[in-house]
């Protein structure tokens, strides 16, 4: 590997690649991995995006699309994991590649040294007139039959943000120097040093070069930004500000846009892009999935009873459900509510002054209108109020039923499940676990709690958020909320 040359890379036998192929290859080398393993499609396409749970079609859209060397447009509502997905895309990006070792942007050395590799993506500037003669001043064309393969050095190194991965935030500000950067000819012949920042300043599709570029929101960009990104897809080159060399900027883009901006992408732009539509899952186990994901990494430190999860993403998916399109409410039925449903509830268990850690029936109304409430887009002053009043009525129409499915849902899967529906033992169930309720969590040892025990053991195996509290508590506290709720219709009598 010391000293490698573009000769011995070609003696090598490897085939040059665009950034398209390259993540071709490795999608395919992941899902072979997978297939072989025995994973079914929907495994297979959710494990190349492990943290953006979305329905198994979406997901394998996205993948013939990527794998089909196309560029991609996530467009769907507000929070359907648009942005996550992409940022999954780029963990997945095979990142190790070989450069020209001494090229202020990387080139890849096939570009020096494949004809028709050069054509695709063509060498920049200073490698044309390093290894090429091609002087800047020169009207020459660049040759790869002028380049001496054995003069010029590989290197082999790890695409990161800057190299080969850059993000740009759609919004107005976002200029088409942003994109393109700028180069000073004229400090470069008083420098000498193509890679000093005095001299080039790369824009993002430079930094994007051999790798992933990102546009969140394309739609908010100003038309002759959009205009300079077009160009980079259709010719893999870009043109900093104010010169008239070509830069390379191969990459392959991922978009971002809300339903609202779509129209705002140039025709020209939108037709090079493959439309991906990312919508909120159908599916309850997939929501539930999100909420767990979120917070699993942030290892909240309050126990949340299981019931109570699935409370929240039963709300958001009924807001869903009977909700039209209100502008400003649309997010308040996004994933990120969801979430947020949990962060805001286990907030005010944190918070509860009389330290108890737990999050019960009350804490959690709170947190979901908490949550609600705080994802209304904010406007003037009557239309929030107008807005507000339409989320706390749902919220009183709809926490009651919503609490009542998720403990039915909790006491009937033990009851159909564990106890095979044996109505007798579900009575005996309940009665222990009445009792143990009374008495004080220091007798629990000494009492025989034999049908209890069955309960904890199907509790604890539920529950993901227990916050220190052992399987007994953890079982009792949800039945506690169960009780409170008086739901155990499927498990009778009372
Ligand atoms: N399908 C999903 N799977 C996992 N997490 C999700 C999903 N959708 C949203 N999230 C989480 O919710 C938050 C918002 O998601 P994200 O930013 O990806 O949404 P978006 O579609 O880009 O929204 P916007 O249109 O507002 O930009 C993130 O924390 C993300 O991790
Ligand atoms: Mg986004
Ligand atoms: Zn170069």
């Amino acid at each position: 590997m010391a000293n490698m040359t573009a000769q011995d890379l070609m003696g090598s036998g490897q085939r040059p690649q665009t950034p398209g192929e390259r993540l071709r290859a490795e999608m395919l080398r992941l899902v072979g991995g997978l297939r072989s393993e025995g994973a079914d499609d929907a495994a297979v396409f959710q494990s190349l995006f492990p943290r953006t749970i979305l329905p198994a079609e979406v997901l394998e859209t996205l993948a013939s699309a990527l794998v089909s060397g196309g560029h991609v447009l996530l467009f769907g509502p507000p929070g359907s994991g648009k942005t996550s997905l992409a940022k999954d895309l780029w963990a997945l990006y095979p990142k190790k590649v070989l450069f020209v070792a001494d090229c202020p942007v990387n080139d890849d050395p096939f570009s020096l040294v494949d004809e028709s590799f050069s054509r695709t993506v063509p060498p920049c500037p200073f490698c044309k007139s390093r290894y090429a003669g091609v002087s800047i001043a020169d009207l020459r064309e660049f040759r790869t039959r002028d380049v001496d393969p054995s003069k010029v050095p590989v290197r082999e190194g790890h695409l990161r943000e800057g190299h080969g991965f850059s993000r740009i935030q759609g919004s107005s500000e976002v200029f088409p120097d942003n994109l393109t950067g700028t180069i000073n000819l004229h400090r470069l012949e008083q420098l000498g040093d193509p890679t000093s920042p005095l001299v080039l300043e790369p824009g993002k599709l430079l930094q994007a070069n051999r790798g992933l570029l990102i546009v969140d929101e394309i739609g908010k960009l100003p038309l002759g930004t959009q205009n300079v990104l077009l160009q980079a897809l259709q010719e893999s080159t870009v043109s900093p500000a104010k010169s008239r060399e070509t830069f390379p900027a191969a990459f392959v883009a991922v978009c971002t846009s809300n339903l609202s901006d779509l129209d705002n992408i140039n025709e020209p732009l939108s037709d090079r892009l493959q439309n991906v539509f990312v919508g909120f899952n159908r599916e309850h186990r997939k929501n539930r999935m999100i909420v767990d994901l979120a917070l699993r990494d942030r290892r909240l430190s309050s126990r949340y009873p299981d019931l109570l999860l699935e409370t929240g993403v039963l709300l958001v998916e009924e807001w869903r459900r009977s909700t039209g399109e209100i502008y400003e409410l649309s997010e308040v039925g996004s994933n990120r509510t969801m979430i947020d449903i949990a962060l805001r509830s286990e907030a005010h268990a944190a918070l509860d002054r009389d330290g108890k850690r737990t999050v019960g029936v009350e804490v959690f109304k709170k947190g979901a209108m908490d949550a609600m409430l705080g994802h209304i887009r904010a406007r003037g002053g009557d239309s929030y109020v107008q807005d507000a009043k339409t989320v706390l009525e749902f919220l009183r129409k709809q926490t009651g039923e919503a609490l009542h499915r998720a403990a039915l849902e909790y006491w009937c899967t033990f009851f159909v499940e564990v106890l095979r529906r044996d109505k007798s033992e579900g009575k005996r169930v309940l009665d222990e676990c009445r009792s143990a309720l009374k008495a004080q969590p220091t007798e629990w040892a000494q009492v025989p709690l034999p049908k209890l025990a069955r309960f904890a053991e199907y509790a604890a195996a539920r529950e993901t958020h227990k916050g220190g509290a052992g399987d007994l508590e953890v079982a009792l506290g949800a039945f506690a909320i169960m009780q409170e709720l008086d739901t155990f219709e499927c498990g009778e009598p009372r």
